[in-house]
């Protein structure tokens, strides 16, 4: 054995108990009680909870977007991440239209070697077919372990929106190949007419971005979304949800026995689009954008349901200045947020005060990401898996600050946030990455997760 982690409270998505876990290898070893071995580096978690590394399936590294690049690089976002008990990072590296997915892939996969702290796994986002290249294409990149594609119904000047066609074609590809799809759904012809019309009556504020996408331009995508799933049956994840009525239509679907997956974020549950109206609402702008409290209620109403099946954080940062590009105008404002640091003690937090158990907590930030996806050495803190580890300290009271996260983002919208209890200590395959506060880790460590198709 190489490490045993003694004396804590283990907890699982289902269960909750006293133990110890060996780890040998980069893998846990042993799950048991009073194990022990001559000479074998002890780690004594008493009075901490152990846990498995969350998987956060959404983020935004380096990503060309709103005129700039996304803050965090490959090396700062994955940091953060396991500063933040993040063990496996998902990136949605985009395809530039007309070029070739596999080698989009091999790029970020180069860039990652050198960089990442954490493993890392690429939800591919598709622009365009290539007159159906990509479709092929999509085969080999799902032998190679690329089991999950993204489109996005907006963002059409970035080059990124798909069609109703596209969007259902891939519908039908995923499903041939026992993947998922990704969307983010929201009605791009009607945020179009809103800004317009805003910004024609000189309504720029970023309380005009919440107006400009409220409640209805997001539930439209969402309905259509579920609609040409179930139309297919096929797989079909909904990343960022934030409205209560597109949430429902997902949720009927489901229970109608279709596969469809909801994710939301941490910053829908703790925000609503009152931020808009502050002074510095120019840094809450991301798509979609906080919404109302009957929204925000409907979410953790839905997580309490187990209607949500993840937690992600569509950490997609912006620097001040760029923020700044929005001061007069609100459609200039890079959209997106940080959050990859936040996530798990934020959900974790919540569990500590009660809100949900800390079974559910695990669930969301790392059981079920780690399942929907095919991560199948992830998500779980079980014999054989891998030893992807955080010890989380209960008591600990934690304000989050920008001086105190690990990313290059010089703001964050979670400042002055506390938080009830911290992780202690994030252990990546069997290696220490983050001790009291500290990233002790290193760029290149972190490898890449060849996940497993559904069949
Ligand atoms: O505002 C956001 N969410 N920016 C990142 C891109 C996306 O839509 O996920
Ligand atoms: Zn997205
Ligand atoms: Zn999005
Ligand atoms: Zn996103």
């Amino acid at each position: 054995m190489d490490l045993i982690i003694k004396n804590g409270t283990i907890v699982t998505s289902t269960e909750t108990y006293k133990g110890d876990i060996a780890v040998k290898d980069g893998k846990i070893e042993a799950i048991g009680n009073c194990l022990q071995e001559e000479g074998v580096n002890v780690i004594d978690a008493k009075g901490k909870l152990v846990l498995p590394g969350a998987v956060d399936v959404h983020t935004h590294l380096a990503m060309p977007f709103g005129g700039t690049v996304s803050a965090d690089s490959y090396l700062s976002g994955t940091r953060a991440a396991a500063c933040g008990g993040v063990t496996t990072v998902f990136d949605y590296p985009v395809q530039r239209k007309g070029n070739s997915i596999l080698g989009l892939i091999n790029e970020k996969k180069a860039v990652c070697e050198e960089e990442a702290c954490v493993d890392y796994a690429f939800h591919c986002c598709i622009t365009d077919l290539n007159e159906g290249a990509i479709l092929e294409e999509m085969e080999k990149a799902v032998e190679e372990g690329i089991t999950s594609y993204k489109c996005f119904f907006v963002y059409k000047k970035e080059g990124m929106m798909v069609d109703d066609g596209t969007f259902t074609k891939l519908l039908k590809r995923v499903k041939e190949l026992g993947a998922v799809l990704n969307v983010h759904a929201e009605n791009p012809d009607l945020i179009d007419l809103n800004v317009e019309n805003f910004l024609k009556e000189g309504k720029t504020s970023p309380w005009y971005h919440y107006l400009s996408r409220p409640e209805y331009v997001e539930a439209e995508g969402d309905k259509r979304a579920v609609h040409w799933a179930k139309h297919l049956d096929a797989p079909l994840y909904i990343v960022h949800m934030a409205n209560k009525e597109g949430l429902e239509a997902a949720v009927e679907a489901k229970r109608e026995g279709y596969n469809i997956y909801v994710e939301t974020c941490p910053q829908y549950l703790e925000f609503t689009s009152e931020v808009y109206k502050r002074e510095d609402g120019r840094n809450f702008v991301c798509s979609p954008p906080m919404k109302g409290q009957e929204s925000q209620n409907a979410l953790w109403k839905a997580i309490e349901n187990g209607d949500i099946d993840t937690v992600a954080t569509d950490h997609c940062p912006f620097q001040s200045y760029e923020k700044d590009w929005g001061k007069d105008d609100f459609s200039k404002i890079p959209n997106g947020c940080a959050g990859v640091e936040n996530l798990y003690p934020y959900m974790l937090s919540a569990a500590n005060e009660g809100k949900i158990s800390f079974n559910k907590a695990v669930e969301l930030c790392s059981t079920n990401p780690a399942k929907i996806f095919g991560c199948v050495s992830k998500g779980s803190l079980t014999v054989g898996k891998d030893a992807d580890i955080v010890i989380y300290d209960p008591t600990k009271e934690f304000t989050i600050s920008v001086d105190n996260m690990h990313s290059e983002y010089d703001h964050t919208i979670w400042e002055g946030i506390s938080l009830k209890g911290y992780p202690q200590m994030t252990i990546s395959r069997g290696e220490v990455v983050y001790k009291d506060g500290e990233f002790v880790g290193k760029p290149g460590w972190g490898q890449f997760v060849k996940r497993v198709a559904n069949q």
